[in-house]
C-alpha cells in the first residue's frame, strides 16, 4: 500500500473497505458520488467524547451541532445514544423533532434570527442561545422563561478566518462588557432561569485552547453571576473540536480536554459559588467527520498545462476546498498501491475555476473509471451541498450491523423543478 489511509478504512488487497465493505463495489451498486457513513464509527465518537466529560462531571450534556451534517439517519443514531442537538434554525429544529429528539435536548442558537423564528422556537419549547440582547428584545412581552445569551470573548481561533466565529471580527455575540446589563434587563422584563455560551471556531486541535476558552467563559459566568446576583442553570462551551484531515496530524485527546475543562469548572465554582451548572457542549465535527468517506470516479484526465483528474465531485458535492482552502486527504480506492506520481489539480464538473478538491497534491497517476476516496466527509459536506449547475447531491449510504441502508436518494428531475412554477402566459402551448 503506497497510499496513507485513515481510520476507520482498512485495506485489503489494496482496495478501500470501510468494515467489511469494498467500497468500490458499493460505487458499482450505487452510483457516485456517493457519501458512505459508519453508524460504529459514529456511536464510538460519541461515547468517545461523552464519557471523556460525563465520567469527570454527572451535570454534563451534548447538543450536538446538526449543521454539521443534518442526516435524518445520523440525528437518529445520536438522539438513541441519547445525544441533544444544536440546532442553528426553525427547518433544523423540526428535523430534530422529526428524528423524536425531546424538546428539552434542543438547544437553538440562531445568527440574525426573526421574531417569527424565535417566537416558533420558544412555541415549541426549546432554550435559545440569543446572540445578543437585541435578539431578546424583538420579542417584547413573549418572552421566554430561559435566556442564554452568546458572549464574544475576545479570542479568535478556528482553522481558516471563515471558520473563526469570536473576536472583533466576528458578527457572533457580544462581547463581556455589554453582558451584565443584558442579563439584568432579561430579569427585569421575566426571564427566570439563564445560560451562559461561547462559540470560539471550528476545527482546532489543541487541548490548551480548550482549557483556555473554558477559564475564560468560567470566569466571566462568575463575574456576571456576582455583579447581577444571577445564577446559571447551564453554560454552554460550544464545539469546535478538531479532528485530523492530513495524515501527520494528531487527534484531539479529548480526556485531556475533559480533564483540564472540569478542573477549570470546579475552580470556579469554589471561588464565585457557581452552584454547579450544566455543563453542554455543541461539537459537530468531532462526532461525525471521520465516519465517512466521499467517492466518486474518474471521468477525464488532461495533461496540457498541469494535469487536471477530472471527477464527478464537484464544489456542488464538496464545497469546503474551494470555499476554505480546506485540505481533504484522497486516495485511489480501487488501488492504495499504485504510487504517488506528482502534482496533480483533482477536479469537478462545475463550471468555475475553483472546482478543485486538490490543488498541487502529490497523487498516483489516475486512470478513467479509477474510484476516488476523499476522506473525512461526515461534516460540514453533505450539509453544504448544493444542485449548483442543475448537478445533483451526492446518494448516501449508512454502514450498520443488520446491513446497507441508503439514507438519501439523489434528486430526481421533478425535485428540481418542484417548487418552481413557469407562469401561465409562458407555457409553450403550441404542442411543438
Ligand atoms: N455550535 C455553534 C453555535 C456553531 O456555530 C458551530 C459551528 C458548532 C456548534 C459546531 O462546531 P464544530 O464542533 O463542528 O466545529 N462549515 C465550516 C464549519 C463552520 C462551523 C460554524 N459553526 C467547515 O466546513 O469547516
Amino acid at each position: 500500500m503506497n497510499q496513507v489511509i485513515f481510520p476507520p478504512f482498512t485495506s485489503r488487497d489494496n482496495r478501500l473497505f470501510l468494515e467489511d465493505h469494498d467500497l468500490c463495489e458499493l460505487c458499482d451498486l450505487h452510483g457516485t458520488p456517493l457519501l458512505v457513513t459508519s453508524e460504529k464509527r459514529l456511536r464510538e465518537n460519541y461515547r468517545r467524547i461523552y464519557n471523556a466529560f460525563s465520567s469527570l462531571y454527572s451535570r454534563f450534556e451534548i447538543r450536538y451541532a446538526i449543521k454539521s451534517n443534518s442526516n435524518p439517519a445520523v440525528i437518529s443514531i445520536l438522539r438513541d445514544e441519547g445525544s441533544g442537538v444544536d440546532v442553528s434554525s426553525i427547518n433544523e429544529l423540526n428535523i430534530a423533532r422529526y428524528c423524536g429528539v425531546p424538546v428539552e435536548k434542543i438547544l437553538f442558537s440562531p445568527n440574525n434570527a426573526s421574531r417569527d423564528e424565535l417566537l416558533e422556537a420558544l412555541k415549541n419549547g426549546v432554550a435559545v442561545n440569543f446572540d445578543d440582547i437585541g435578539q431578546l428584545n424583538i420579542l417584547g412581552d413573549k418572552h421566554p422563561e430561559t435566556a442564554s445569551f452568546r458572549i464574544n470573548l475576545n479570542i479568535e481561533k478556528g482553522e481558516f478566518p471563515g471558520t473563526t466565529t469570536a473576536g472583533p471580527n466576528a458578527k457572533f455575540g457580544m462581547p463581556e462588557s455589554y453582558a451584565a446589563e443584558a442579563y439584568r434587563q432579561a430579569r427585569e422584563i421575566g426571564v427566570r432561569k439563564f445560560g451562559i455560551h461561547v462559540m470560539i471556531g471550528s476545527n482546532v486541535l489543541s487541548p490548551d485552547h480548550f482549557e483556555h476558552v473554558a477559564g475564560e467563559i468560567f470566569n466571566a459566568a462568575g463575574r456576571i453571576s456576582r455583579e447581577t446576583g444571577i445564577k446559571f442553570d447551564f453554560i454552554d462551551l460550544g464545539g469546535g473540536f478538531g479532528v485530523p484531515y492530513r495524515p501527520e496530524e494528531k487527534e484531539l485527546n479529548v480526556d485531556t480536554v475533559a480533564s483540564s475543562v472540569i478542573n477549570s469548572l470546579e475552580k470556579a465554582n469554589a471561588q464565585y459559588g457557581l452552584g454547579n451548572p450544566k455543563l453542554l457542549i455543541e461539537p459537530g465535527r468531532y462526532i461525525s467527520a471521520d465516519t465517512t468517506v466521499l467517492l466518486g470516479r474518474v471521468n477525464n484526465i488532461k495533461s496540457y498545462t498541469k494535469t487536471f483528474v477530472g471527477t464527478d465531485i464537484g464544489m456542488n458535492i464538496m464545497l469546503r476546498t474551494a470555499l476554505y482552502g480546506a485540505y481533504h486527504h484522497i486516495v485511489l480506492a480501487n488501488d492504495l498501491s499504485r504510487a504517488l506520481s506528482g502534482p496533480k489539480e483533482i477536479v469537478g464538473q462545475i463550471c468555475e475555476n475553483t472546482d478543485r478538491i486538490a490543488k498541487e497534491r502529490e497523487f498516483p497517476e489516475a486512470r478513467i473509471d479509477d474510484i476516488i476516496a476523499v476522506f473525512t466527509s461526515g461534516s460540514y459536506v453533505s450539509s453544504m451541498s448544493s444542485n449548483y449547475n442543475g448537478r445533483t447531491r451526492a446518494r448516501e449510504i449508512l454502514l450498520s450491523d443488520d446491513g446497507i441502508h441508503v439514507v438519501r436518494e439523489r434528486d430526481k428531475f421533478e425535485d428540481f423543478v418542484r417548487n418552481t412554477k413557469i407562469p401561465d402566459h409562458l407555457l409553450d402551448n403550441s404542442g411543438k
